[in-house]
């Protein structure tokens, strides 16, 4: 029998007395769940609101974001090894929406343990990870679209920049065998070169992979369709500016870049700040219009569209 959730030592005393009183209440729930293998789907709504309670509380200054990232990272580590949460929390390659992370929210990976799989499940069922997979949909339309508006014999040329487990270069190919495409990828981390070149093997020589730090080096082909998600979400003002400008110098005149930042509407954003310590600049539509009107994009060539949940925006700008 697993040890029962254990308050943090240092929340028991002192000036963090009121920070324990908000957080056993959570831990009896957790404690709960945890005892019974997890949240089934008629209980999110009371788990979700009482992480939503939680990240309140470290915003009202109740509870602080260290401790309580400290508490939820040593229960993970003691009852909940081997879920998402666990992997969002190890962040294995630095952070927590490196590539292997994206592919198994996109293969909706789930551990097979009993006592695990209602955890992932509950995982999944967040906003945010629907919105994840919806974007890999969103590019997949997107290049079917640009393809079918190429003039005959004419071929498409895309750059991925930030281009992770290329899942979604995968399905594009698979849906497509014999598009005229070619696709040049951007990723500064090896590990994902290597995955997505497994995942790519059968279309490498329409394919071709830079590992390169993007704020630093780009491609320079020029482009039909210049594509990035799950980068600029990361960036600051700054560098969001430098790298759409550097993505709009290399697209061709017609073409088209198009940049997905997640939304301000983003319900799971306290769990996946509070129980994942995964973290994101979350931009309204007014952020980003003013943001590329710096990169130097009158807002006639500017459009914001989004996936179903609205949590994932897309930036297109014309070049
Ligand atoms: C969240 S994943 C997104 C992957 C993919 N675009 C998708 O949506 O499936 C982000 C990827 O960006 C890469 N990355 C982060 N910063 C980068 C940079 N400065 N230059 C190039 N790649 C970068 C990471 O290595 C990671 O593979």
């Amino acid at each position: 029998m697993p040890p029962p959730v254990a308050h943090l030592p240092a929340l028991l005393s002192g000036p963090n007395r009121a920070a324990n009183s908000l957080l056993g209440p959570f831990d009896e729930l957790l404690e709960d769940f945890l005892s019974k293998g997890g949240p089934l789907p008629r209980e999110y709504g009371v788990l979700n609101r009482a992480i939503r309670h939680l990240g309140d509380a470290v915003r009202a200054g109740l509870i602080p974001a260290a401790l309580l990232l400290e508490h939820i990272r040593a229960l993970t580590e003691r009852r909940l090894a081997g879920t998402m949460q666990a992997q969002a929390l190890a962040k294995k390659y630095g952070y927590s929406g490196d590539f292997e992370m994206i592919d198994h929210i996109y293969v909706q990976k789930v551990n097979p343990d009993p006592g695990l799989r209602c955890w992932d499940l509950f995982f999944h069922a967040q906003a945010a990870p629907n919105a994840v997979r919806n974007r890999k949909r969103y590019f997949k339309n997107l290049v079917a679209e640009k393809l079918a508006g190429m003039p005959a014999g004419r071929r498409l040329d895309v750059l991925n920049v930030a281009s992770g487990p290329a899942r979604d270069l995968r399905e594009v190919f698979q849906d497509n065998e014999a598009a005229d495409i070619h696709v040049d990828c951007v990723d500064m981390e090896g590990h994902a070169i290597s995955y997505a070149r497994q995942l790519c093997a059968p279309w490498l020589d329409r394919i071709e992979f830079h590992q390169r730090n993007v704020l630093r080096h780009m491609p320079a082909r020029g482009y039909d369709l210049a594509w990035s998600a799950g980068l600029f979400d990361y960036l600051g003002d700054r560098s969001f500016v430098h790298l759409l400008r550097a993505m709009l110098a290399v697209t061709r005149p017609g073409g088209e870049v198009v940049v997905g930042n997640f939304s301000d509407f983003n319900p799971s954003r306290d769990y996946m700040e509070m129980m994942g310590d995964w973290r994101l600049r979350h931009r309204s539509q007014e952020t980003l219009t003013s943001l590329a009107c710096q990169a130097g994009i009158s807002p006639n060539r500017l459009r914001i569209f989004w996936e179903p949940e609205g949590v994932n925006y897309f930036l297109h700008a014309r070049a």
